[in-house]
């Protein structure tokens, strides 16, 4: 499963990335508003930094005017996913730009029926949000295994992009479904190595280390 960051913070991506757990970044207007930067300098720092695929997202609801800013932010460097919103017009500017050789990220994704949409535009990802179907009281997994069924079924090379990830055990359900990617934040991703019976294992080595004086340098 490829791991992509959620976060437009250029630290936490650097220090990620430094352990090769990035193989792309997402980004949205809420993370930009977060980071305080300008969106095309921040996304621009972020492509120089990372190889793979990095999601900056259209501010326009029309299909031409997200078209138009779909062609801008690609030029900001070759690894840009234009991210338009899963409505008609998102589709539309999906088809578009997807034609036009880019690569493009559908989000908002709450149904396998609108996934079905997006990959039938060409989508190169779509992106279904968990948690915020787990906010009010669904279950996110249940849908992220709707949409591997349906694409599965019809061979449709959309890769599912599983976001709005707020739990290590969110990024465990996608793995075993299957997603081909998951974004998290730099928290979740960093939280996934800890274990208790590890820190009470790596406790009692350390003191039979001390005890027995046990030296390797
Ligand atoms: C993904 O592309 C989105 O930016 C992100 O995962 C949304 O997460 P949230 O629902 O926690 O805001």
């Amino acid at each position: 499963m490829k791991f992509f960051v959620d976060t437009a913070e250029i630290d936490a991506i650097a220090e990620l990335n430094a352990l090769g757990m990035v193989d792309g970044v997402t980004t949205n207007p809420s993370l930009i508003k977060k980071s305080g930067r300008d969106i095309l300098e921040v996304t621009k720092e972020i492509c120089d930094l990372v190889d793979g695929p990095v999601s900056a997202e259209v501010t326009a609801t029309d299909a031409d005017e997200m078209i138009a800013e779909g062609r801008k932010l690609v030029e900001i460097a070759e690894n840009i996913a234009v991210k338009v919103p899963l409505t008609w017009d998102g589709l539309k500017a999906c088809k578009t730009l997807t034609d036009d050789g880019h690569m493009v990220n559908v989000t908002l994704c709450f149904s396998a029926n609108q996934a079905l949409l997006a990959a039938k535009a060409g989508a190169t990802f779509i992106s279904p949000f968990l948690g915020r179907l787990d906010d009010i009281n669904l279950d996110g997994t249940d849908l992220i295994a709707d949409i591997r069924q349906v694409y599965d079924n019809y061979g449709y090379e959309t890769q599912i992009l599983a976001a709005s990830i707020r739990t290590v055990n969110h990024v465990t359900q996608c793995a075993l479904i299957g997603a081909d990617v998951m974004t998290a934040p730099p928290a979740v991703i960093k939280a996934m190595v800890n274990h208790p019976l590890t820190d009470k294992g790596l406790d009692a080595f350390l003191a039979d280390i001390k005890a027995a004086g046990i030296k390797i340098l």
